[in-house]
């Protein structure tokens, strides 16, 4: 039996962190098991919103390759493909916006939470929201048919998009014809994963992560610093580990200790500087597997290319497949 396809895609600006592991990334090396896994490094995407810092998208694109195979995706089971180098994917895109409203993208609880933080970094005025910015859920619903991708494995905060991606299906379909297939998101139960500040959500912007690239020294210092109950003045006074993100990350990685932990805590017997130390051992020890290997791709970036050059051409096969059944569903098939 054929195996299902599922595309997901990630924005290259930055290294991983466990943010993204626990939240998605996780997830992903399961389902690469079970499905025809698509995996793209969304590059278009995240210049839109960092078109002036091209070197910056540059510079993630491979490093992001290399953090995902560190983790576990295996090229010979998901597809890993970089988004500029599919040009059907910039043609559906064109095709699509004639599909969409300027209303309906500004209506988009993603994009309206985006361009209200947009505003807030640079003003009433605007000038900031681009055409291309505006836009990128068009895009995105372009990467998501191009591989005729049933489902989405996405985290919670890419649902509107997913919404709109399907509103554009099911139009594109009225008016052409059944061509495309509708997505369905598909929800990793594992929710946002919190900072070392206690935010709900952990990110690199907020200055709040740990990323699986970090080193030793980092990683003590990040943990050092993490936030506690704050009532817990003295090493023997009771405390909350509740609130507390030190327990919180104990947990987050499996500590097999972690009973003793929240005893030991609860009971004043576990000072936090001692619980953070014990941490530390631990996050290191987790994140060692993933760091040997990006030292083997690091040494070998030749298979990394190797690897992001037949992905992408895999990726376009299908895409050029899509693009062919498109056209000829809007007649502009001329000469075939
Ligand atoms: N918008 C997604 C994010 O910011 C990244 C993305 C790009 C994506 N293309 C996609 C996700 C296609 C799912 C499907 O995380």
């Amino acid at each position: 039996m054929q195996k299902q396809t599922i595309l997901t895609g990630i924005r290259p600006t930055g290294h991983l962190h466990l943010g993204h592991y626990f939240g998605a990334c996780q997830n992903w090396i399961k389902l690469q098991e079970k499905f025809d896994t698509y995996i793209e490094i969304a590059d278009v995407q995240a210049l839109t919103d960092n078109f002036n810092n091209p070197e910056k998208v540059r510079n993630s694109v491979k490093a992001l390759a290399i953090d995902l195979l560190s983790i576990g995706i295996d090229p010979n089971k998901a597809t890993l493909f970089i988004q500029s180098m599919i040009p059907e994917i910039a043609e559906l895109t064109v095709f699509y916006s004639n599909l969409v409203t300027i209303a309906r993208l500004e209506r988009n609880p993603t994009v309206k939470t985006e361009i209200k933080q947009k505003k807030e970094l640079f003003g009433e005025s605007g000038e900031s929201i681009t055409y291309g910015f505006l836009g990128y859920p068009v895009s995105q619903a372009a990467d998501i048919t191009a591989f005729k991708g049933k489902l989405v494995p996405v985290g919670e905060d890419q649902l509107p998009l997913l919404e709109q991606c399907r509103e554009i299906v099911h139009k594109f379909n009225n008016i052409y014809g059944k061509t495309l297939i509708e997505p369905e998101a598909y929800l990793s139960n594992s929710s946002r994963i919190k900072g070392l500040d206690g935010n709900e959500k952990m990110g690199k912007s907020l200055g709040n992560a740990i990323f699986l690239a970090d080193d030793e020294a980092t990683i003590k210092k990040k943990i050092m610093g993490a936030v506690t109950d704050p009532e817990k003045i003295k090493i023997d006074d009771p405390a909350n580990p509740d609130i507390c993100m030190v327990y919180y990350y104990h947990k987050l990685i499996g500590n097999d200790n972690i009973k003793t932990v929240c005893s030991e805590c609860k009971a004043g017997k576990r000072g936090c500087v001692a619980c953070k130390k014990e941490l530390i051992t631990k996050m290191i020890e987790f994140l060692k597997p993933i760091s040997e290997k990006r030292k083997y791709y690091e040494k070998h970036p030749e298979i990394v290319d190797q690897i992001l050059k037949d992905g992408t051409n895999k990726a376009r096969q299908v895409a050029s497949q899509t693009i062919k059944e498109v056209k000829q569903s809007m007649k502009i098939n001329y000469f075939n």
